[in-house]
């Protein structure tokens, strides 16, 4: 998705092809070189923001995890040395953006979820894959109070359902909350295995699908009040564009994708700009091949007046 994610940010040429174009057509060289300021509210291991500091933009990086925040700075220190990172939630867009002089840019792009880092930890339990780590799952362990087992072993029935129905069925979700509740009893939850244990039988494998994943990611959403923290972050994000600047959003599944759909066409309805992307942009066959994770991969674009 990051070719598109620059195109969509109107970022696709780089520095040097921009200045053919410019010599060619005699355009004011000052408004052209004037430089880029982007806000990558996702920064991950840092992949988006080396690219479009490459573009000769200048980039202010969002990052809850630590982890991850120290991941990116020792990648980015060479390639990178005007990126500025702040290790906070992008629900505090606004605040930090102004804190930093991001007032007025000309993209923001978020790529959201987790990176391959926090999945292959074997001790943040964000992935089914490592039965033995503890069912953990918080972005921000320093300031972040609930992990996935304290939701389990604390919710009663009807709010494990609703926790669970943002990603599951109806009937699923009413099974695995009558088993959390019946099985915590005998043991509390306290491993990513003890709860892929509780959810089998209930979900149908699809494909290649493990069939923990869809409530495994409904627990996450929930441990990092996910959709909550998107909605806020859009809706400031609007006010921090200059005229023809851009949102561009990565999403990963159907919650998120709802979200961005209606705020998107909420800012159109408010007359701040209109949708770049009438049906979402998604992953090609050979970067699904490469990244299987993409498949499920949604971009959608928004421009302000
Ligand atoms: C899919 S990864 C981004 C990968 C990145 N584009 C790259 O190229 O490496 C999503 C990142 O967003 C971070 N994240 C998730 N929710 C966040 C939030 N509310 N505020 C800031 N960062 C968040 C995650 O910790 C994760 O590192």
């Amino acid at each position: 998705m990051l070719s598109e994610v620059l195109l969509y940010l109107g970022l696709d040429a780089p520095l040097h092809t921009q200045a053919k174009v410019t010599t060619a057509q005699s355009i004011d060289m000052s408004s052209s070189f004037s430089v880029k300021t982007v806000i990558d509210a996702t920064v991950g291991a840092g992949g988006y923001s080396r690219e479009i500091c490459g573009t000769g933009a200048k980039v202010l990086g969002i990052e809850i995890d630590p982890a991850m925040a120290e991941i990116a700075k020792l990648s980015l220190k060479e390639s990178c040395p005007s990126f500025k990172l702040i290790v906070g939630n992008f629900a505090n867009i606004e605040s930090i953006a102004k804190i930093e002089g991001f007032e007025a840019v000309w993209g923001i792009v978020f790529d959201l979820g987790v990176a391959s880092p926090q999945l292959i930890s074997l001790t943040r339990g964000f992935s089914f894959k490592n039965p033995d780590a503890l069912l953990d799952m918080r972005l921000d362990p320093e300031n972040q109070g609930v992990s996935a087992s304290d939701l389990l072993n604390a919710l009663d029935k009807s709010s494990l359902m609703k926790l669970f129905s943002q990603t599951c069925q109806f009937h699923e979700s009413k099974r695995l909350a009558v088993r959390i509740i019946e099985e915590r009893i005998l043991k509390p939850f306290e491993t990513v295995g003890d709860f892929i244990e509780a959810t089998k039988g209930i979900f149908k494998k699809r494909g290649i699908v493990n069939p923990a994943t869809r409530p495994f990611l409904a627990l996450r959403i929930a441990v990092n009040s996910e959709l909550e923290n998107l909605q806020v972050a859009l809706t400031d994000s609007a006010k921090l564009l200059k005229p023809g600047g851009r949102i561009v959003v990565v999403s990963f599944h159907s919650g998120e994708d709802q979200i961005v759909k209606k705020t998107f066409l909420q800012f159109v309805k408010l007359g701040l700009g209109r949708v770049l992307t009438k049906k979402p942009i998604v992953a090609s066959r050979a970067e699904i091949e490469i990244n299987p994770r993409a498949r499920s991969a949604k971009l959608r674009a928004f421009e302000k007046n």
